[in-house]
């Protein structure tokens, strides 16, 4: 069986301090320290696009599921479900604060942590999206292993993170923030095909799982989708 937080001895350090990081995560939630509501436009702009993405993910297939880890309110995941990008697939979000009035049905918002990633079944997941979700993780490989097990092959992981120089005080404030290092290295490790871009002062990661039919390379989807979003600009002027 594959380590994962749960299996790990109940005092061990690194248990103890994800178990601290997410208790301090679920105060910020709380307080409202952090930014959960960002809305399907706010997610489009954090991830310069998604219209490529998506449709990488439906070629995968056409009624797979998109896991949205850390979706604070899930606003996004639920405009997702009915947006034009979007249609067709379906949706889970995970959280660590259960939001109030979501407009997706309950037993789609799983409660839990993105080390664990409870209740999610192996290899059932055609895609992950993470707007700056998984870089307040103090365990950041055991969150790519879990990812990996539960994604499909092929099948992509965007995130967002905040940028390379991260001062000592933010770190301390919001309780080991990391930029993505971390997390590329094992998604390196695991062979996953990579491609990174700065964007909003901060960094957007795509990765896609080996395996599977995988037609089109992690920097030609990245590049795509922003080619794309920029295009929108050009559009409404
Ligand atoms: C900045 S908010 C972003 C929320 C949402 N994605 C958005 O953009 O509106 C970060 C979220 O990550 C969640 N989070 C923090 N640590 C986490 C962890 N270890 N596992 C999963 N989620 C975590 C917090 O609960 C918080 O709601």
């Amino acid at each position: 069986m594959t380590e994962t937080i749960r299996t790990l001895p109940k005092f061990s350090p690194i248990r103890t301090s994800v178990a601290e990081q997410v208790r301090f995560a679920r105060q910020l939630d709380r307080s409202g320290d952090y930014i959960t509501t960002r809305k399907l436009s706010n997610y489009i702009d954090s991830f310069a696009g998604l219209t490529e993405l998506f449709n990488h993910i439906k070629t995968i297939n056409p009624q797979g599921t998109v896991l949205d880890i850390g979706a604070g309110k899930a606003f996004a995941i639920s405009e997702l479900n009915m947006s034009e990008i979007g249609n067709g697939l379906d949706y889970l979000a995970t959280v660590l604060t259960r939001p109030q009035n979501a407009s997706i049905p309950a037993e789609k918002i799983i409660s839990t942590t993105a080390e664990n990633l409870f209740g999610i079944p192996n290899e059932s997941i055609t895609g992950i999206l993470s707007c700056y979700g998984l870089a307040y993780s103090v365990a950041p490989e055991r969150v790519i292993r879990r990812i990996d097990e539960v994604l499909v092959d092929g099948a992509p992981l965007k995130a967002t993170f905040y940028g390379k120089i991260l001062s000592p005080s933010l770190q301390e404030d919001y309780h080991g923030l990391q930029d993505s290092s971390r997390f590329l290295w094992e998604l390196k490790r695991l062979n996953y095909d990579i491609a990174t871009q700065k964007h909003m002062a901060g960094e957007i990661v795509l990765a896609i799982k080996p395996g599977g039919k995988c037609t089109i390379s992690a920097s030609d989807l990245l590049a795509q989708d922003e080619k794309i979003y920029w295009d929108s600009f050009q559009k409404e002027k």
